[in-house]
């Protein structure tokens, strides 16, 4: 194994290389940002898409919806190589994207249905309640115990489209609120880019990580191969973080992440050692053991608590956003695993 190497040129480079279209929106919307077409119609070919659904739960599992959210939330993000970045505000695409939006936040709203008896006293307990360990051994305690390197490359990949940009979207929350709870996601997101060192940002580590398996730490490097319910994980979280009114559903996902993340990661990186691989390789999850142990404090009493008793309305967005993060999780980790048990690959081609 290497020895220990930050990735201290991870900034360089950011922006997501343009995908492979998996559809027929998704090839129209990179032949637009191309420049390949003149006239965009692009809010057209969305509602042809979703008029051709009834319910909502398609979107989820919809390959091309799904990559077209991502190319239009990266608009707003990182940005796509070689694009305009003045497609970020083009009212066409913008018309498209709320198109797919109303059905996707539905379909979320659906898998992340809500009692409409809690109130806000009822946020912390909901949140603790529902993200309390499972019984049973999870997808966690195989890569602690079984996992070969492959099935860790893969489980990175899925990850890598979050992780190499890591806390970002969570930090749009930051301008949206006030007081105490404005404290305490400042306080849990300055351990995540490291408390201003690059060597120790989040996002820097888990490169780290990628590398020491032989992966690429490229940002989106692999996007060709995570299948749509990684994406609908990504695009979750993406809606939230860019809809002001959807704050609640932001700190409810934030609160989902922390709380599911200190146990987990002593796995990862126990199945990681187990396989010979080094601190610098377990780092990234070594972290997330301590500081996630502290971080679920923060994020589910001062900041979803205080959010709660300071604005009660967003009480109910606060548990939809933790419950359709779990339930996207769920999915992912049921897609994973399923694969594995099939005896094939998680991802939609074969890994690097
Ligand atoms: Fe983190
Ligand atoms: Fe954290």
């Amino acid at each position: 194994m290497s020895s220990m190497q930050i990735d201290l040129e991870a900034p360089r480079g950011t922006r997501m290389p343009m995908p492979s279209a998996r559809g027929p929106l998704s090839a129209h919307l990179i032949a637009v940002l191309s420049g390949l077409e003149a006239n965009p119609g692009f809010a057209a070919a969305a509602q042809a898409l979703v008029d051709g659904n009834r319910d909502h739960r398609w979107i989820v599992f919809d390959e091309d919806a799904q990559l077209s959210l991502t190319i239009l939330y990266e608009l707003h993000l990182q940005g796509l190589s070689e694009v305009s970045d003045r497609w970020e505000w083009d009212l066409d695409l913008l018309a498209g994207r709320a198109t797919l939006e109303a059905v996707f936040e539905a379909a979320l709203r659906e898998i992340g249905a809500v009692p409409a008896e809690d109130g806000p006293e009822a946020v912390v307990p909901r949140l603790w309640e529902m993200t309390a360990p499972s019984a049973g051994p999870g997808m966690s305690t195989f890569m602690a115990r079984e996992a070969d390197v492959e099935q860790f490359r893969e489980v990175l990949i899925h990850r890598s489209l979050n992780q190499l940009r890591e806390a970002d979207v969570h930090t749009l929350g930051i301008p949206r609120l006030a007081g105490a709870p404005k404290g305490a996601l400042v306080e849990v997101q300055a351990d995540e880019y490291g408390g201003g060192r690059l060597e120790r940002m989040h996002s820097t580590l888990f490169a780290t990580t990628m590398r020491e398996l032989g992966l690429s730490s490229q940002y989106a490097h692999y996007l060709d191969l995570v299948p749509s319910v990684t994406l609908a994980s990504l695009n979750a979280l993406s809606l939230f973080g860019l809809h002001r009114r959807l704050l609640g559903a932001l700190v409810g996902h934030l609160c989902a992440v922390e709380t599911t993340s200190s146990a987990p990661s002593k796995d990862y990186s126990a199945g990681l050692r187990r396989l010979g691989f080094g601190r610098a390789a377990t780092l990234f999850y070594d972290e997330h053991v301590e500081a996630d142990s502290v971080h679920e404090q923060i994020v589910v009493r001062d900041l979803a608590g205080g959010l709660a008793q300071q604005r009660p309305e967003l009480a109910a967005d606060i548990i939809f956003g933790a419950a359709a993060c779990l339930a996207l999780d769920d999915l992912l980790g049921a897609h994973i695993t399923g694969c594995w048990s099939r005896g094939e690959s998680s991802l939609r081609a074969p890994a690097v």
